[in-house]
């Protein structure tokens, strides 16, 4: 049975008021009300558009928050590959991209793809891109390690992976917790659960931001020949 929160992202009426309503309360409320995870936010925006020749996917992309910012550096045949399996979100970010209200610059293209797919079974080969972003959505995801493990075959090496997602926090051993995210189907994952797995998976350079019950995760797949 689908979850609550797997049931939202199908529903178009939720996806027209995902950016701009949704999406912004949902990330004050990963600070608990305090802007570390805004001020987060902004820099990796920041980051995600330095400029380059980068293949860049973005995993559960949902209705594209990240393609201008991941896109605006881009230079050569830098591509932003946005994949999601809602139809709704994917639509609601042609929709978005098309009247170049994303933007704020009136823009309406760029080099940014929209591919519907699963995050368990990404349908590109090992080693493709150079930076794999999951933002927002790994929680959602029913089996996220799993998903975890395919963003690592393909990221290249050399290459980054970064994800923004829940983590526990004294809160959320409060009563009551555990019923709602039960209830909404979100997963709130252990202090070292994202990390151990990508040490496993011989990621280095594993850098970990917790604001509040969110975290960042940045990790880098070591290059040929590198140690890992
Ligand atoms: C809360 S939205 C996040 C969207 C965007 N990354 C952001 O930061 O705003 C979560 C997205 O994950 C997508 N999603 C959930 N499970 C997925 C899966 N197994 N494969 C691909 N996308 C998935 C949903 O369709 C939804 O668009």
């Amino acid at each position: 049975m689908q979850s609550i929160a797997e049931r939202l992202m199908h529903n178009p009426v939720f996806t027209r008021v995902y950016t701009g309503i949704w999406r912004p309360l949902f990330t004050r409320g990963f600070s608990l009300g305090g802007t570390e995870t805004l001020d987060y936010d902004r820099a990796l925006r920041a980051y995600l558009g330095r400029p380059g020749e980068r293949q860049v996917l973005d995993v559960a992309c949902g209705p594209g928050n990240y393609a201008v910012d991941a896109s605006r550096g881009l230079t050569g045949d830098g591509r932003y590959i946005g994949l999601d399996f809602s139809a709704s979100m994917l639509a609601e970010a042609q929709r978005l991209l098309s009247t170049g209200s994303r933007s704020g610059t009136g823009s309406r293209s760029g080099p940014w793809v929209f591919v519907r797919g699963d995050a368990h079974a990404l349908p590109f080969g090992d080693d493709t891109f150079d930076t794999v972003t999951c933002l927002a959505a790994l929680y959602l995801i029913p089996d996220p390690l799993a998903a975890l493990d395919e963003m690592v075959r393909v990221t290249r090496p050399g290459g980054e992976l970064i994800v923004f997602t829940s983590v526990r926090a004294s809160v959320a051993a409060l009563p009551g917790a555990d019923l709602v995210t039960g209830l909404s189907g979100l997963k709130i994952f252990g202090r070292r659960e994202l990390l151990d797995r990508l040490d496993a998976l011989g990621l280095t350079q594993i850098e970990q931001t917790i604001t509040g019950v969110g975290q960042y995760v940045h990790a880098r797949k070591p290059s040929a020949g590198e140690p890992s």
